[in-house]
């Protein structure tokens, strides 16, 4: 092992360049170069590439966004794509690939064994919808984000005697909405699992204001369904090259709704980006930096098609296949049911 190639692709969030400085750390004490390809698989197809050493990981632990650049090509897409990854691979002397990323990004690493291309993949995604891991990187900064967006909320709402829906990320996960709900103490959380009626909503705000509480916090995934609409509301209907159409909109769509049966003051907040910026909570740096210096270790060993993972607090290998056959990664039921607790 002599050479190794990282990319970065899909969906940014805080964590990564801690997972890239672990990498290099670690491959450094074998004397192994990196090469960190640009804006994800794009960086494969154009050969487009920068050296990483130690100088260019110093300082970056904290920082969020990945210093290598992101985007969401997929060389699978054209012919010409993977054979051009093929090409820079061999060209550039790779012995290996750490892709870091979500399902789509680790589903590229996963087919690429076929043309000869060995990969390991570190699950990156705010979604934390991949299967097979506890955690992915930036989850645990993306719901420091909603928790400080909810409580900020809840003063204002208080205040205003308002109802504030808040709609987070996690595109057909409801991973960010449920934990992000839980954390901020929000009244009804509704998330993709479980279509929802407005009739129940109606119900919990008016119980609600009977005990006098004359404010509620709804928060509610971008990928979340109204029972008669039985679809999540999209941005438009471009896809991107992986097929996904940018899922918005439906915290104003239960807004509406609301005014017309509330005689109530509803308010919109879309965290949209916010939740996936800034700097990386203290969770997420560690879990990058003990999946970085795992998957460096999984490429010395010669451990491929692999993705690290946290299970009961280690860090372990686990097949991409299995991975990728199990994601998006379903939320057990008792967890779910954690919310009627507090409702
Ligand atoms: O997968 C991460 C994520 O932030 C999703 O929660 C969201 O639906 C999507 O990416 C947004 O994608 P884009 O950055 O392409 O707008």
């Amino acid at each position: 092992m002599k050479k190794i190639g990282v990319i970065t692709g899909g969906g940014d969030s805080p964590g990564i360049n801690a997972a890239i400085r672990a990498i290099v750390k670690r491959a450094n004490l074998d004397g192994i170069d990196i090469l960190g390809f640009k804006d994800g698989w794009a960086g494969l197809i154009k050969n487009d590439w920068q050296e990483l050493g130690l100088k260019e990981v110093s300082g970056v632990l904290p920082s969020g966004g990945t210093l290598l650049g992101s985007s969401r090509t997929n060389p699978f897409k054209t012919e010409e794509g993977v054979s051009k990854v093929k090409e820079t691979y061999k060209k550039n002397g790779l012995d290996a690939l750490i892709a870091i990323g979500g399902d789509d990004t680790l589903g590229v690493a996963h087919k690429l064994k076929d043309y000869g291309i060995k990969a390991v993949g570190i699950p990156q995604t705010i979604d934390n919808d991949l299967a097979e891991t506890e955690f992915a990187i930036g989850f645990d900064s993306a719901l420091a984000r909603v928790t400080e967006a909810i409580d900020g909320l809840h003063t204002t709402a208080y205040s205003h005697h308002r109802v504030m829906v808040v709609e987070v990320m996690g595109r057909d996960s409801g991973w960010i909405g449920l934990f992000g709900g839980l954390a901020g103490g929000a009244d009804i959380i509704l998330v993709p699992e479980e279509p929802y009626t407005i009739k129940e909503i109606k119900k919990r705000i008016e119980e609600r204001r009977a005990k006098g509480k004359n404010f509620s916090i709804v928060v509610i995934s971008e990928g979340a369904k109204p029972i008669e609409l039985d679809q999540q509301i999209t941005k438009g209907t471009e896809a991107d090259e992986f097929g996904h159409v940018r899922l918005s909109g439906i915290g104003h769509y239960l807004a509406d709704q609301l005014r017309e049966i509330l005689n109530m003051d509803v308010r919109v907040t879309r965290l949209a980006y916010l939740q996936r910026g800034g700097q990386a909570t203290p969770f997420d740096r560690l879990l990058a930096t003990r999946f970085g210096v795992l998957a460096a270790e999984l490429c010395i060993n010669g451990d491929f098609d692999e993705m690290t993972a946290l299970k009961a607090s280690k860090v372990v290998p686990v097949e991409l296949e299995k991975v990728l056959s199990k994601s998006p990664k379903p939320i057990d039921k008792k967890l779910l049911d954690l919310r009627k607790i507090f409702y």
